[in-house]
């Protein structure tokens, strides 16, 4: 059966139906592939890239120049999910126009379809200005990575009163600044829950429990790519290292004993 395009408007009347909503990062053709295939319905080309992919200590050093790059090879492989690219750090943090510049730069040249950048009640002007631009912007709060050195590490967010209340009102920010939908990152279930049941748009958690409108993972934590030590939020459902480990110590093997290529490996 031919699956409709994911756009925005598609997300909401997800959203409106109840229907949870199923989020993955892609940084490359073939996951972006893969992810489409297997129909996730919005794919994120996310900075973590500079951590999954790229080995940086953190997603600091992450370029716009690096997400479009990616963002453009997910896109040609991406037919049905709403691509969304995210936008790193310092490319929105030093005004409107910076950010209207670089988020229109994935839009126009990238092929993504919306943006998601990372900040509550200090990004709303910059919301409002991509959102007048006609650039969907997809909200960030909670553990906001980028927001490493201040948080003092990557530490779950909104655990005392007055750290959740500054989490409700950065939420209630972000949707009155035009967000379409929020991730909630590393943030206690209940707070997630409460935060999900004042919105009018979708909350996408990571680490954020069940009560949300829908989940988020790295593609590669998702398959057991990363390695064996994940954070508690991580569930593997593979592990594709460990296949991928023992199939090259096949080929290995084979290219040593003689048994590789053979006979129907080998052109007549
Ligand atoms: O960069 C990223 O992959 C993200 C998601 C995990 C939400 O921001």
């Amino acid at each position: 059966m031919e699956r409709k395009k994911v756009t925005i408007p598609g997300i909401i009347r997800l959203y409106e139906a109840a229907e949870r909503i199923s989020m993955l990062t892609a940084y490359d053709f073939p996951s972006a592939a893969i992810a489409d295939a297997a129909g996730i319905e919005i794919i994120l080309v996310g900075d973590s890239l500079g951590m999954v992919i790229n080995g940086y200590k953190n997603t600091l050093p992450v370029t716009i120049e690096e997400i479009l790059y990616h963002t453009k090879a997910v896109a040609r492989a991406v037919s049905v999910g709403l691509l969304v690219g995210d936008m790193p750090f310092l490319s929105y943090q030093t005004g409107i126009h910076d950010a209207i510049y670089n988020a229109g730069r994935l839009l126009k040249e990238g092929g993504a379809e919306a943006v998601k950048l990372e900040g509550g009640t200090n990004v709303t002007d910059i919301i409002r200005a991509l959102v007048r631009a006609d650039i969907p912007v997809m909200g960030h709060i909670g553990l906001t990575p980028q927001s490493i050195h201040r948080m003092g590490g990557y530490r779950i967010q909104g655990r005392d009163e007055k750290s959740s209340a500054v989490l409700i009102e950065d939420a209630l920010a972000v949707e009155q600044a035009g967000a379409f939908a929020v991730v909630l990152e590393g943030i206690p279930g209940a707070l997630a829950k409460t935060i999900t049941a004042k919105l009018h748009i979708p909350t996408i958690g990571i680490g954020a429990g069940r009560d949300v409108s829908g989940q988020v993972l790295v593609f590669h934590d998702l398959l057991g790519l990363s390695g064996n030590r994940q954070p508690t939020f991580v569930k593997q459902y593979a592990h594709l290292k460990d296949t991928a480990i023992e199939a090259i110590q096949l080929y290995i093997k084979e290219v040593k004993d003689g048994t590789f290529p053979d006979e129907e490996h080998t052109y007549k």
